[in-house]
């Protein structure tokens, strides 16, 4: 398997470091090639014939896939095998979103235990809604127990939903500042998100809102806390009555766990049959994705697609670009979903990976991204392949502004591709009435490499159902990446060491404490706020 592999690997580096195999432009000269290269999965279409990937680049990624025995990795994780071992988890986000009697994981009914506490969820919204005491909700968390939630929301929420949503998530005091104002204590329901219940940003908010509740209500106002955490000991000492605890299991990932309990706040917000439509779209993706051969399973084309920017151009970051306003949020989710599952140098068997795994995930709104980093993927120096999500219907009645919307989105895409050569440029000038030495002057600087590749991905509207889709799809994508690059895209000890720095800093910052044994550059910059402080 792994002499297969490594051979695999080779031809696929072959190819991709052929003269020209960068080259978009000539294989679109085949008519057939967009039909080809555009799959359907559930309700989304996927256009990748905007890259270099050619008819012999993509047998061989797949040849790839086959010798890393992608498929059975998939069924593996869906078996409930312990996947993440480096934390000794099964990795079951699948069973969060499919049916009864589904999986299993450590011997235990991994859907009943998910479908008994959806039951409660939505029985606690069921009576949260006939109350009418409440109009707010505010979710404190970080991280996966924030990103998700906040995306969905502003994706899905709409005037006239039961209620509406907050989120706290930086320890920065500020934030809260900026919240609080706004909120009743006696109409906000106080959800703490926090898989741990323990992670520091999230219980310092935490204990800066239920001060707040107390300072107007008493100790009564306790009652209008709710945790959702798989620590049910630390949320009982906190003080969460215990009929408003809603629990998941550690085979749930921080940044897959939306649809978990963690994801309460979008079914209170938004209503309960939003969020059972949200988990029915992404069981339609696992549908997909545990189903479909590796030749038509669209996560995997576009995981392969990924590894063939990746490792065989050496292109090392990818723009996201959502042409719907209401998905501002889904290149911030993706961030995270991506680079803490991807950002990985060593493999399952911890020796280095010899070859660059996640990229860089970066995005904005379009048409916003034109008018701020567009430059550089059209003319920077590295190429910076884009996904661009077009969403054929709004939900508003602005004709005009859609078509405007689409056609730039579009408009994006033909032009990473095609770029602007000398001829059409000068042309141009020369129509113009520019001076000879102008135009010669001004040429460089107008010239597009074209070449330059991008996915879109098209959606016929966005609601829950899509855009459970549409998440599901780049989870299952991030998977197949991990899979294919023998890391573990489940684990992020990535993030521990700046934790316990920060737990030892605390009390070196504070008034008149003595600074503890740092480089010279840490100990300047404590020594400089403390200047400024005392100042
Ligand atoms: O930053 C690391 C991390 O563990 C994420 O993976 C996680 O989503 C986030 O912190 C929040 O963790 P918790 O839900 O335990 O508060």
């Amino acid at each position: 398997m792994a002499g297969m592999a490594e051979a695999a690997w080779g031809r696929v580096m072959e190819l991709a470091r052929a003269p020209g195999a960068a080259a978009i432009r000539p294989l679109m000269e085949d008519p057939s090639r967009a039909a080809r290269f555009t799959h359907r999965a559930g309700d989304l279409l996927a256009d990748l014939s905007k890259t270099s990937v050619s008819d012999e680049a993509r047998a061989a990624l797949l040849d790839l896939a086959r010798a890393r025995g992608v498929l059975a990795a998939r069924d593996a994780m869906a078996a409930g095998e312990a996947i993440n071992a480096t934390e000794g988890r099964a990795v079951l986000h699948l069973a969060l979103r499919g049916p009864r009697g589904a999986f299993r994981a450590g011997g235990e009914d991994a859907s009943a235990a998910v479908h008994d506490t959806l039951d409660a969820m939505r029985a606690f919204c069921g009576r949260i809604h006939a109350g009418g005491r409440f109009t707010d909700v505010l979710s404190i968390g970080i991280g996966g127990s924030d990103l998700g939630p906040q995306m969905a929301l502003r994706a899905l929420w709409r005037h006239g939903m039961p209620m509406r949503a907050h989120f706290l998530s930086n320890v920065d005091g500020h934030a809260w500042e900026a919240l609080r104002h706004g909120l009743d204590p006696a109409r906000t329901l106080v959800l703490v998100a926090s898989k741990t219940f323990t992670t520091a940003e999230t219980m310092a908010n935490a204990h800066l809102v239920r001060d707040w509740l107390r300072a107007a209500r008493g100790t009564a106002g306790d009652a209008q806390l709710v945790a959702l955490s798989t620590n049910l000991a630390a949320t009982r000492e906190f003080g969460v009555p215990e009929a408003q605890v809603f629990g998941f299991r550690d085979w749930v990932g921080g940044r897959f766990s939306m649809w978990s309990a963690i994801g309460l706040s979008i079914a209170l917000a938004c209503g309960w049959e939003v969020f059972a439509n949200l988990l029915a779209g992404a069981r339609r993706m696992d549908e997909h994705f545990l189903a479909a051969p590796e030749a038509e399973n669209l996560p995997l084309l576009m995981a392969l697609t990924e590894l063939w920017h990746v490792d065989g151009l050496g292109l090392p970051s990818r723009a996201v670009l959502p042409y719907d306003e209401r998905l501002a949020r889904f290149p911030a989710h993706l961030q995270q979903v991506e680079m803490e599952s991807l950002g990985k140098r060593v493999t399952m068997e911890g020796a280095p990976v010899p070859r660059a795994t996640g990229p860089v995930v970066f995005g904005e709104p379009g048409t916003n991204a034109q008018h701020s980093f567009m430059q550089l993927l059209h003319q920077g120096t590295t190429p910076v392949p884009a996904d661009i999500v077009l969403v054929a219907n709004p939900d508003h009645g602005f004709e005009e502004n859609h078509r405007q919307l689409l056609a730039n989105g579009l408009a994006q895409a033909e032009a990473l591709l095609r770029g602007r050569g000398e001829g059409e440029v000068r042309a141009e000038m020369e129509a113009k009435g520019m001076a000879p030495a102008a135009v010669e002057a001004l040429l460089p600087h107008r010239l597009f490499p074209g070449d330059r590749p991008s996915t879109t991905l098209v959606l016929p509207r966005l609601d829950a159902n899509t855009l459970g889709q549409l998440v599901a799809l780049y989870e299952h994508k991030v998977f197949f990446l991990g899979a294919l690059w023998g890391i573990n895209a489940f684990d992020q000890w990535g993030v521990e060491l700046g934790k316990q720095l920060a737990g030892a800093l605390l009390p070196e910052l504070a008034p008149g404490a003595a600074a503890g044994a740092h480089d010279p550059s840490t100990a300047a910059l404590i020594r400089e706020l403390h200047r400024l402080q005392a100042g």
